[in-house]
């Protein structure tokens, strides 16, 4: 392994540099104008996996953008491991507080600095890169290796939700490895074995049919943000518990080993607020800042509109106001009965005064998996080996709705194996991947084929 390694810091100039050249493809999938865009993207990635050694790249086309599939088989008896991530990346505005361009990669200070550096496109680049390692040093590979790569994860995976069950074959696998998450802080390896789940509503409110004088009408006739606010303001109480009916009635409770777990994870309140930059930290009463924002279920709105926002004043009663709202689930929460919720609180609160639209996104359902599985200790012990350092386990705040239906379908252990720190800007403006975890990464991933196939 030694040797593989040493190739690895060899190589990785050349490997940084094709790395700019996927980071530099602007595969944006909420942009309905580049579904051309994302498509070359997928291209380029199965040309390029093509190119490496791999008999077969297949690009499977779909209502919204292609999925990839790759496969390198290893040796007859050998388990599979399947690779998943993401080669679709977020909008980028605010594109004015870029530093330099979003999809021109720029390397500074040991970072990489490009939209999609860290979510997705270099972590699933690193995989490809050890794959690439091991073949050209050995000839074969220890496991057989799968690859399946979508371009809608961060639009909902919708197409890859329907391609799944008729493809349960294609994807048989060992053990699925989904490569799109992140450790805990930097040179500290950690594996995630939890996912929150998601729920995006959004509610309009409307009174009048025009915008009004707020002078000839104000008083008489309901205002629309007025109303929005106390219907949101309905939603959470002081202690920031959610008050929605039933809405905390299938929360999975925290364990004791769990509570252990996330005693021995690096984590500050004072830093973490200073990264923020908010002035104190809040939350759900009785948990702590990591329980927060990973093991306990959320609800904020996202964005508001109605009314006059321009400068200066202007006396209007306003028509409508709306609002996006969405809420992250935890085991074993049920994103249908929460929208259902959703909607009969809102129905209840908003008075006869206006008229209330509630409309759904696609969200996803949560994730939790067992520690003792041992996809997941080999996992940990590649990581350790690599970084020198006991890896540690935590739960993720954020979504991957795709990983249930993968878990639920293919019956193989999950391995949730990230390299995104948590300082890297994903989906904010100057996004980075920091290269050190760049390599890590690489050889993580070696090290980890070469343990699972230990018998
Ligand atoms: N890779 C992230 C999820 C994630 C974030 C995993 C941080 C681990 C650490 C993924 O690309 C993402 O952004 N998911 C969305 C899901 C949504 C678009 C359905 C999310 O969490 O908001
Ligand atoms: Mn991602
Ligand atoms: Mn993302």
């Amino acid at each position: 392994m030694e040797k593989l390694f040493q190739v690895v810091d060899q190589r990785l100039a050349g490997y940084l540099e094709q790395l700019k050249a996927f980071l530099s493809m602007p595969s944006v999938s909420a942009d309905p104008e580049n579904k051309a865009i994302t498509a070359d993207t997928a291209r380029w990635l199965a040309d390029h996996l093509k190119s490496i050694g791999f008999p077969t790249a297949e690009i499977y086309p779909t209502e919204g953008h292609p999925i990839l599939f790759a496969h390198y088989p290893g040796p007859a008896g050998a388990p599979t491991l399947l690779i998943y991530g993401h080669y679709d990346v977020q909008p980028v505005d605010p594109l004015n507080e870029w530093v330099t361009p979003p999809f021109q990669p720029d390397i500074r200070e040991g970072r990489i600095y490009a939209r999609g550096a860290s979510d997705d496109k270099g972590q699933l680049f690193a995989h490809i890169k050890a794959v690439e390692t091991v073949l050209r040093e050995t000839g074969s590979l220890p496991v057989s290796i799968k690859l399946l790569f979508e371009g809608e994860e961060e639009v909902g995976s919708e197409a890859l939700g329907k391609w799944l069950p008729a493809h349960k074959d294609l994807l048989a696998c060992d053990v699925l490895l989904i490569s799109d998450g992140g450790m805990i802080a930097k040179g500290q390896p950690s594996i995630d074995y939890g996912l929150r789940g998601l729920v995006y509503m959004q509610v309009e409110v409307e009174a009048a049919k025009s915008d009004l004088h707020s002078g000839s009408f104000g008083g008489a006739v309901a205002n629309p943000i007025n109303v929005l606010a106390d219907i949101l303001t309905s939603m959470k109480d002081k202690k920031n518990r959610v008050k929605i009916a039933g809405f905390y009635d299938d929360v999975l409770p925290i364990s004791p080993e769990e509570k252990a777990n996330y005693a021995k994870l690096p984590h500050s309140d004072k830093q973490f607020l200073k990264d923020t930059g908010a002035p104190k930290l809040f939350g759900e009463k009785g948990y702590t800042t990591l329980e927060r924002k990973s093991a306990r279920p959320t609800l904020d709105a996202n964005g508001i509109w109605g009314g006059f926002a321009g400068e200066g004043a202007k006396t209007v009663l306003p028509a409508r106001a709306g609002a996006k709202v969405s809420m992250r689930l935890v085991p074993n929460q049920d994103p249908k009965k929460i929208s259902d919720a959703f909607r009969a609180h809102v129905a209840k609160v908003a008075p006869k005064a206006v008229r209330v639209k509630v409309s759904e996104f696609q969200g996803g359902l949560p994730f939790i998996c067992p520690l003792t599985d041992p996809a997941l200790q080999k996992a940990a012990q590649a990581l350790t080996m690599v970084f020198g350092k006991e890896c540690l386990f935590g739960r993720e705040g954020g979504s991957i709705p795709i990983v249930a239906d993968f878990s639920a379908l293919l019956k193989a252990p999950v391995v949730l194996m990230g390299f995104g720190l948590p300082n890297e800007n994903a989906h904010a403006p100057n996004e980075n991947f920091d290269l050190d975890n760049f390599s890590k990464g690489i050889k993580s991933s070696i090290a980890y084929m070469h343990l699972l196939a230990e018998k």
